[in-house]
């Protein structure tokens, strides 16, 4: 791991002040690249990514809004690739948090100014990010490497993403006010948004190129967890065989990543993989639906609307 160099900083000096920038909802300002809001200290970390980051044709990039489901996800397509590796007993899962098993790349591994050795991963590699698909470096775009992406819809995403940044932002900014964090959502600010031209980008790439990116959803993995794991190991180019269906490996693997199985482990009640964040918040309720205790009829029909507006014409429906 090497710094980057003082050139680079005044150069990122330079941008951050030419570009719009709101409140965050944390503490600081998120600015405006490349048509997405981001925290200040992640647009640093992001043109690293974009400059140094070399995909290669075998490597799995997963990807996420933040809260739509990514400690799982990660979970999931872990256990899939290494399973002839490890057994869900013998599953690192059973210690170690999914962050600590598949990094994330900007705010991860290229964060604070660092510049990653990857040379010693192991291929074929699997890494996360929540970077826009317009903004992710050529070399993934143009691998041919796969891409997978996870989203959930907006008002699940919205209440999970406010329950955590308000677990997340320092006490002295007093309380994260559910009406102004929603304003802000559907103002397209907030956890890497706007929300739907996020989702749309990887919409779309799944429908021109289905071989390299696949496009689930939380709500479909929650309905039927083994059928969404099977769609997810054939395009990950490991299909489950019909033995392995039939020894139960998929039951296995979808019981060792489940909401209840993880949240109880002792590093995902104590532990931290994220920087200062504490493990246990990652694991909330992990439910579909929970919205509905939380949103006025006026601020529904107010995200349906932009819904409506914003989705028209693409097929994509929540
Ligand atoms: P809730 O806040 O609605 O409970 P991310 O991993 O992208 O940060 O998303 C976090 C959301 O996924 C939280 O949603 C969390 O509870 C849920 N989650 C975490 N692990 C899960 C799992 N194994 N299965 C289902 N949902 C999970």
């Amino acid at each position: 791991i090497e710094n980057n160099n003082l050139a680079e900083t005044d150069e990122i000096a330079d941008l951050l002040s030419s570009l719009p920038k709101e409140k965050s909802w944390r503490s600081g300002y998120v600015y405006r690249y490349q048509g997405f809001w981001y925290p200040e200290k992640q647009i640093p970390a992001l043109i690293a990514f974009q400059k140094h980051f070399l995909a290669q044709k075998t490597d799995t990039i997963l990807v996420t809004m933040p809260k739509s489901g990514t400690t799982w996800l990660k979970a999931l397509a872990f256990s899939i690739m290494n399973r002839a590796k490890y057994t869900p007993s013998c599953s690192p899962l059973n210690s170690v948090n999914p962050h600590d098993l598949v990094p994330f790349l900007a705010c991860g591994l290229y964060a604070n100014n660092q510049l990653p050795d990857l040379s010693t991963f192991p291929s074929p590699r699997m890494f996360a990010t929540h970077v826009a698909y317009p903004s992710l470096p050529d070399s993934i775009k143009n691998s041919g490497c796969r891409i997978v992406y996870l989203c959930r819809n907006p008002f699940d995403n919205f209440i999970s993403l406010w329950h955590f940044l308000s677990e997340a932002r320092p006490e002295r900014l007093g309380p994260l006010l559910l009406e102004e964090a929603f304003d802000s959502f559907c103002n397209g600010l907030g956890g890497f948004g706007p929300f739907f031209d996020h989702v749309l980008g990887y919409w779309r790439e799944s429908l021109e190129r289905p071989e390299e990116v696949l496009f689930l959803t939380y709500e479909d993995m929650k309905e039927d967890i083994n059928s969404q794991m099977k769609r997810l190991a054939e395009f990950l180019g490991c299909p489950f065989s019909l033995e392995e269906e039939a020894d139960g490996v998929v039951e296995g693997i979808s019981k060792l990543c489940s909401f209840s199985n993880l949240k109880d482990k002792e590093i995902n009640k104590t532990g931290k993989s994220l920087g200062n964040l504490e493990n246990k918040i990652l694991f909330r309720r992990g439910e579909v639906g929970g919205w509905t205790n939380y949103l006025t009829p006026e601020m529904v029909d107010r995200l349906n609307k932009i819904m409506e507006q914003k989705l028209a014409g693409s097929g994509l429906k929540f």
